[in-house]
């Protein structure tokens, strides 16, 4: 290992215990298709696909010859009154993947500003469509829709929202989903928990529907450690929004470009939203970009409208040349080496693997779908997500990136992955699980 030539200490790191971290840093220096390279020159299996984004393997030539003649030839368009052609292809490609008619698509440049952008389109649709009253906003606890007001509003993840105030006012959540005495160790979708989705009907009896603009769910929650959504919960949803005239939003920023083996969970499921936000896949990673695709009535509302700019919003970044070249060549990759098909087939191994680690000393919950999986260990007395973060840190030692929110581990590998890798990592979590105490 050659000396740092850069110091730890100025970086804040984010969503990092930064003390921890300094003291006994791992630091990945470079990858390449399903590994990462450590500065101490180990090759690491990557089970996470990064943070559930590089589904299409790192360092993927195509990609990186794109961005790169991107760069050379433009590197930056203004957004405002100007376009720029990769914009356009992508949003078509993207709009053709999409179910139904999803086909309008609004880019961003992160998950975190997707969401934002989907809840300020559900609030200005009401609106233009004569409903103005129509401004609460519906999450669920447990989620994760990112750090921006709109996300931390919307989300349910305690830690993210207690430090930050008020967060936006008129918003209600629904009841999560998991529940370890009647689902654990579900393989894929559990068959208890689709009346869950009849609190909305009590938040709508509260506030009325004239009130409600938009519902926002995670179609399988991730990162408060892979909750899949019980077998019919997510169709409920759905009927009572259309019963009340309430937009639902399926934040796919995990689940889109082919997690669960389809291009998006939406079709999935077969369960239709009224936008989709994406991020991390469309790219797989390489450029930051996100978006909202939004179904044809809420385009066509806003085009019907007064004349002039039709929603004010917007990023300097949306659609960037680099992003968009990035983009069109990773969804290229997708269709061209099939690996929504791919993950789809690997599935069934996946689960049989994954389940594989029920009974293991203080695993309490095995839980997957798709290419997704999440491990629960119990926690320590007096010293929750003390377990599984030695775990992940024991992985890495033993060449294996995991990932873990309190003491869930959870796995969302490049979806180029072979049954071998997937021996790895559940061969590699098991032997962990068995030396910690
Ligand atoms: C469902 C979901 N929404 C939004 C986000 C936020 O994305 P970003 O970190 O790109 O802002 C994430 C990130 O993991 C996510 O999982």
């Amino acid at each position: 290992m050659s000396p740092r030539d850069y110091d730890l200490e100025p970086f804040w790191m984010p969503f990092t215990a930064n003390r921890q971290f300094k003291a006994a840093p791992r630091i990945l220096v470079s990858a390449k298709d399903m590994h990462y390279t450590s500065e101490d020159g180990r090759k690491i299996l990557d089970s996470t696909a990064g943070l559930w984004c590089v589904n299409a393997g790192h360092c993927r030539e195509p990609i990186v010859r794109a961005i790169r003649t991107q760069a050379e030839t433009l590197d930056f368009a203004p957004t405002f009154q100007m376009g720029h052609p990769g914009a356009f292809r992508l949003a078509q490609t993207i709009a053709h993947l999409a179910p139904g008619d999803l086909d309008h698509v609004f880019f961003a440049n992160s998950g975190s500003e997707a969401v934002d952008s989907a809840l300020k389109i559900a609030l200005a649709y009401h609106r233009v469509r004569g409903e103005a009253s129509r401004t609460r906003l519906i999450g669920r606890e447990r989620a994760y829709h990112g750090v921006g007001f709109g996300g931390i509003s919307v989300g349910g993840m305690t830690p993210n929202r207690k430090a930050f105030g008020t967060l936006l006012p008129g918003v209600d959540h629904l009841p999560h989903t998991h529940n370890l005495e009647k689902m654990a160790n579900s393989r894929g979708q559990p068959d208890w928990g689709a009346h869950l989705a009849d609190e909305l009907e009590r938040i709508v009896a509260l506030h009325d529907a004239s009130n409600i603009a938009a519902v926002i769910v995670e179609p399988v929650q991730g990162s408060t450690g892979v909750v899949v959504p019980p077998k019919g919960y997510l169709q409920r949803l759905r009927a009572i929004c259309d019963k009340h005239g309430i937009l639902l939003i399926f934040d796919e920023v995990i689940t889109g470009f082919g997690r669960l083996g389809k291009a998006f969970a939406a079709e999935y499921f077969d369960v239709m939203p009224d936008m989709i936000t994406f991020a991390k896949g469309v790219t797989s990673a390489t450029v930051p970009m996100g978006g909202v695709i939004v179904r044809k009535p809420v385009y066509d509302a806003f085009m019907s409208g007064p004349d002039g700019i039709e929603l004010f919003h917007g990023y300097t970044y949306s659609g960037h040349p680099l992003a968009a070249a990035a983009g069109e060549a990773t969804l290229a990759l997708y269709h061209e080496e099939r690996l929504f098909a791919n993950a789809a087939s690997l599935a069934p191994y996946f689960e049989d693997a994954v389940h594989s680690l029920v009974g293991l000393p203080n695993v309490v919950d095995v839980r997957n779908i798709g290419l997704m999986a999440g491990i629960e260990l119990a926690p320590r007395t007096g010293k929750p997500g003390a377990r599984g973060y030695e775990a992940l840190v024991r992985c890495f030692e033993a060449g294996l990136l995991t990932r873990v929110t309190g003491d869930t581990l959870a796995c969302s590998p490049p979806l180029i992955l072979t049954t071998s890798h997937i021996d790895q990592i559940f061969g590699t979590i098991a032997s962990v699980i068995k030396e910690i105490a």
